[in-house]
C-alpha cells in the first residue's frame, strides 16, 4: 500500500529537476501524478515512465490554470496535492537589473504560485481538503547578492504560504513552504563545490532528498500548516570555517 494511494498530485515545473523527483516518488507511493511544465517533450516522457499524465501549463497564465485544473478534476479526480515548484533564477546586481527580468522572475515564482493555489481550492475542497506545497528557497529566509528579484519572489512565497494557510485551514487544506539550499538540478549546473564548502553538510543536496521531505509533508505531517521546512545542508545555520593556519 502506498502513502498516497489514489490521490491526485499536480506538480508544476515537473518535467525535470526537483519537480521530476517529486513526480517519481509520489507516483511510486500510489499517487495519480499530473506533471505540468512548459518543457513538453521531457514532461510527456516522464509521464510515460511513471504512468502519469502531462499538461502544458505556463504558470503565469491564469486561464491555462483554470482549464488544466478543470480537465484534471473531471478526468483524473479532485486534486489532493499541489506542488508549486516551477521557478526560474536570474542574476543581476540591483543597480542594473532590468524591469523585464524583475517581472519575469516575480511572475513565474510568486504570481504563478498564487495562481496555482487559487486555481485548486474548489477542487481540493470538493474532496474534503488537500495539501499545497510551495517551493521557496533559502533565498526566502535570507538575502543573496545579485539575486534581488529571486530573493523577493521567494520571501513572497513564504509570506503568501502563511496567509493561504490561514485562509484555507477551514477547508481542510494545509499549505506549507519548502526552503531548499543548493540542490543538484539543471538550475545549478554552472555552480561548483565552492558553493557548498562552508555548509555543515558540505555538498549539494539531491532532488530525491527534497522529494522525501515533500512526501512526508503530503502524507504524514497532518498537524502542520503555514510553516517552513528547511532542507539546506545547514546553509542558513552559519558558516563552517576552518581555523587560521
Ligand atoms: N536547485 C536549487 O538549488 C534550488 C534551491 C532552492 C530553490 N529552488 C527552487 O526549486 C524549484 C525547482 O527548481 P530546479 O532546481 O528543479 O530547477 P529546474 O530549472 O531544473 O526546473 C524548473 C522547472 O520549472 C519549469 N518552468 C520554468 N518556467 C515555467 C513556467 N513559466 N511555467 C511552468 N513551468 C516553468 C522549467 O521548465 C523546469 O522544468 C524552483 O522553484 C527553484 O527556484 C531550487
Amino acid at each position: 500500500m502506498g502513502k498516497l494511494d489514489g490521490k491526485v498530485a499536480l506538480i508544476t515545473g515537473g518535467s525535470r529537476g526537483m519537480g521530476a523527483a517529486h513526480a517519481r516518488l509520489m507516483a511510486s507511493e500510489g499517487a495519480k501524478v499530473v506533471i505540468t511544465d512548459v518543457l513538453d517533450d521531457e514532461g510527456h516522457a516522464l509521464a510515460d515512465e511513471i504512468g502519469g499524465t502531462y499538461h502544458h501549463l505556463d504558470v503565469t497564465d491564469e486561464n491555462a490554470w483554470a482549464s488544466v485544473v478543470a480537465d484534471v478534476h473531471a478526468n483524473v479526480g479532485p486534486i489532493g496535492v499541489l506542488i508549486n515548484n516551477a521557478g526560474i533564477v536570474g542574476f543581476s546586481p540591483i543597480a542594473t537589473a532590468s524591469t523585464d527580468e524583475w517581472n519575469r522572475v516575480i511572475g513565474i515564482n510568486l504570481t504563478g504560485t498564487f495562481f496555482g493555489m487559487r486555481a485548486v481550492v474548489e477542487s481540493m475542497t470538493s474532496a474534503g481538503g488537500g495539501v499545497i506545497i510551495n517551493i521557496s528557497s533559502t533565498a526566502g529566509l535570507q538575502g543573496y547578492s545579485n539575486l534581488s528579484a529571486y530573493v523577493a519572489s521567494k520571501w513572497g512565497v513564504r509570506g503568501l504560504t502563511k496567509s493561504a494557510a490561514l485562509d484555507l485551514g477551514q477547508h481542510g487544506i494545509r499549505v506549507v513552504s519548502i526552503h531548499p539550499g543548493p540542490i543538484k538540478t539543471p538550475m545549478t549546473d554552472g555552480f561548483g563545490d565552492e558553493m557548498t564548502a562552508q555548509q555543515a553538510i558540505p555538498r549539494f543536496g539531491l532532488p530525491e532528498e527534497v522529494a522525501a521531505m515533500a512526501l512526508f509533508i503530503a502524507a504524514d505531517a497532518t498537524y502542520t500548516t503555514g510553516t517552513e521546512f528547511v532542507i539546506d545542508g545547514g546553509a542558513t545555520v552559519g558558516a563552517a570555517l576552518q581555523p587560521p593556519q
